[in-house]
């Protein structure tokens, strides 16, 4: 490790993964320790905030010694602590803060404040570097959002969902068809070897703007399995997911082109827990062809869900940019980027 070196100490806390990592200048990662509470929450068909926040207390400070030990790496050789201080859970996002805060505190560095959200856009960080402007799809379990970046730190949204979150209704139709919180993988799996015979509704496809919705959908889903219940109609669940799928992945797919038409970016990236969907990775891999300008980069699977890499990432920018806040950072709960201005299509 030379002096010049920018070791950062990044903790994220907003749902339901307790993680800490140790980046090196932003690009390299030396340790990422996640530590997931799906199993406690699987029962409950969704995150329980008491329960994330007593599971992140419990958590926080074996995953910092093991992320120090497996970076090989001591307090004295860290240049910043980073930590997510919003959007999420705010029992949850007090556990990183409060954990960050005493690090920086005890060890004399500096506090990065990271939006979760821009943390999940920077995992394409560990592709390729971020060239501007950039345009993000960011698609997670509370969040569905098209975000331009014309400049390194500056977030603003075009177009989000009106309603449910993708991410969201994948765990909502999921859990109608029987499948554990969270439902994505498993539907996405299921999409693969099924048809698009059900044919949903593609909400708001066709509007002048970026926005999408997602609770028409999900209820046309949830409708279409109760009726047949009703009539002890057996439906493939194959056929379910794909159909279901394929709405999702056409809105998507659409808005972000109409998007790209509209702003003249050099980057496209696809980002959050959704970014890990093979069908919408490869729907997008064959859209951008028509934008031969535009390079195409999907968040790196294993960083696609809720990590501390991505938020060691984008605290790079910000501890380039001296972002720093002292003790009396807070946790945001509703923390959003702003709007840009003139946002219709
Ligand atoms: O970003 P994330 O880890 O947490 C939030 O910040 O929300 O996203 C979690 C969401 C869950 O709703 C999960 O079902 C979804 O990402 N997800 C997927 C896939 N893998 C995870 N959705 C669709 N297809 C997938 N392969
Ligand atoms: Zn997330």
């Amino acid at each position: 490790m030379s002096n010049e070196d920018t070791l950062i100490l990044a903790f994220e806390s907003s749902c339901d993964e307790t993680s800490v990592a140790v980046i090196k200048n932003g690009q390299e990662i030396l340790s990422n320790i996640v530590a997931t509470q799906i199993k406690s929450h699987q029962r409950f068909g969704g995150v329980v905030p008491e329960v994330a926040s007593r599971h992140h207390i419990e958590q926080i400070t074996s995953c910092i010694d093991d992320s120090l030990e497996q970076a090989g790496v001591d307090y004295t050789d860290l240049s910043a602590v980073a930590v997510t201080y919003g959007p999420g859970l705010v029992g949850a996002l007090l556990v990183g803060v409060t954990a960050a805060k005493t690090v920086a505190f005890a060890h004399g560095l500096p506090l990065i404040p990271v939006n979760h959200m821009a943390g999940h856009i920077y995992a394409a960080r560990y592709v390729q570097p971020i060239e501007f402007p950039a345009l993000a799809l960011l698609v997670s379990g509370g969040h569905t959002e098209l975000v331009l970046m014309n400049e390194p730190g500056k977030f603003e949204i075009i177009g989000e969902t009106r309603d449910d979150a993708a991410g969201e209704a994948y765990d909502k139709i999921g859990r109608v068809m029987g499948i554990n919180y969270p439902a994505g993988k498993e539907v996405d799996r299921l999409a693969h070897i099924g048809t698009d015979t059900f044919k949903f509704p593609r909400a708001m496809d066709k509007t002048d703007d970026f926005d999408f919705s997602f609770s028409g959908l999900k209820s046309a889903f949830i409708n279409t399995v109760h009726h047949a219940d009703q009539i002890g109609e057996t439906l493939s669940r194959e056929n379910l997911a794909c159909s279901f799928q394929q709405a999702v992945v056409d809105v998507l797919a659409d808005k972000t082109k109409k998007a790209l038409q509209k702003y003249p970016v050099k980057q496209l990236i696809l980002a959050g827990g959704v970014a890990a969907n093979k069908g919408l990775r490869d729907r997008l891999d064959q859209e951008i062809q028509e934008f031969p300008n535009v390079t195409f980069i999907k968040a790196p699977l294993p960083l696609c869900g809720d990590n501390a890499a991505m938020i060691g990432a984008e605290a790079y920018v910000e501890y380039q940019r001296k972002n720093f806040v002292g003790a009396k950072l807070n946790a945001d709960p509703s923390l959003e980027f702003d709007w840009a201005k003139g946002t219709s299509a």
